[in-house]
């Protein structure tokens, strides 16, 4: 079904229409609800991504002006579900993945393909703390030894950067107003018993998201480190969370190497600054990670002791 909007008239007029697929999901419902509160209609895919004739049905059926590929296989609970479901990974996030990028580039229509920046670990070029980022053109450091779902990510990210019709978007640690979300890198971190504490890129989804419908408005294509410029530790996300929303909120840290031997029972997790000089050369307006995350998730939470458990 496709939803029309109602109220902003102009979307329609410059003939905007979005197939998203990734109904159930975070991002997939949040652009749902983004769509929505700028009148643009869309409808969401019922097909597969690995079954390339239910995705040409889907586009026969909506005649979308964009396709967002908001589809992944991520868990559940998260990603090390991927360790012990290697070919249904590989089938969401390779196969799937190069799917619809091959049936968008056959229907001549753009595709944003919301990926992930979970695909570099700091190193000697890239070292942590040194304000150097890896950059759009830098491919994964990480897929030989990390994550399955990283492994699968960075594979993916090869091949469709070679269709010209894809705009790929690294999300990362995504930071958003709904704390009580299992996706929310803050639901996450509050909910350890022991946190690490490395700076890391990180994506306010209340401000970027929206900056993605206007990259599909303006087609843009290739990659992107789709990340707020700066990095935060995982200390400074936790004290903003108890200045903001729970003052009685308290933490413990571990070391990198009781954090990996310990709490982790399957995947090693990558940590990582991304260069977001292209993103924020396209769209200066886009805030610094802390500005943003007070301004779009700490500050409309402001003592409201949201229950986290
Ligand atoms: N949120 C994060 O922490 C984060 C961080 C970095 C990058 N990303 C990337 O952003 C994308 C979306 O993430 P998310 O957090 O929104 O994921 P999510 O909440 O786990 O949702 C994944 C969505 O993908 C759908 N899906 C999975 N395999 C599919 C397939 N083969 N065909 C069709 N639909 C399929 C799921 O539907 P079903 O339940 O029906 O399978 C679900 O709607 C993923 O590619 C992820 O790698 C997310």
């Amino acid at each position: 079904m496709v939803y029309e909007a109602n109220g902003n008239a102009q979307p329609l007029a410059l003939g905007l229409r979005f197939l998203i697929y990734g109904r159930t999901g975070c991002i997939g419902g949040l652009l749902g609800k983004i769509c929505e509160a700028q009148g643009i209609p869309f409808a969401y895919g019922s097909g597969r991504l690995e079954d390339r004739e239910s995705l040409v049905d889907d586009i026969a059926a909506v005649q979308p002006s964009h396709v967002f590929n908001a589809a992944g296989a991520t868990g559940p609970p998260h990603v090390d579900w991927g360790e012990f479901n290697k070919t249904e990974t590989i089938k969401s996030n390779v196969i799937g993945a190069l799917n619809i990028a091959d049936v968008c580039r056959e229907k001549g229509l753009p595709l944003i393909f919301y990926s992930t920046g979970c695909m570099f670990d700091y190193d000697s070029d890239q070292p942590i703390g040194s304000g150097i980022g890896f950059t759009e053109n830098d491919s994964s450091n990480y897929s030989g030894f990390g994550s399955f779902y990283s492994k699968t990510k960075g594979m993916a990210e090869e091949w469709i950067k070679n269709y010209e019709n894809v705009c790929i978007l690294r999300v990362r640690m995504p930071l958003f107003s709904d704390l009580t979300h299992h996706r929310n890198f803050i639901k996450k971190i509050t909910g350890y018993e022991r946190v690490v504490n490395i700076p890391n890129s990180m994506t306010v989804l209340d401000e970027l998201l929206p900056i993605s419908i206007e990259m599909a408005k303006r087609n843009l294509t290739g990659i992107w480190n789709f990340t707020n410029p700066g990095v935060l530790t995982h200390n400074q996300v936790l004290e903003m969370y108890r200045d903001y929303v729970d003052p009685d909120f308290t933490w413990k840290n571990f070391s990198l190497e009781e954090e990996q031997a310990k709490v982790l029972d399957a995947a090693p997790r990558c940590n990582n600054e991304l260069d977001s000089t292209k993103l924020k050369k396209e769209f200066p307006e886009i805030l610094p990670i802390k500005e943003s995350a007070i301004k779009y998730v700490f500050q409309p939470n402001k003592k409201k002791k949201v229950n986290l458990a």
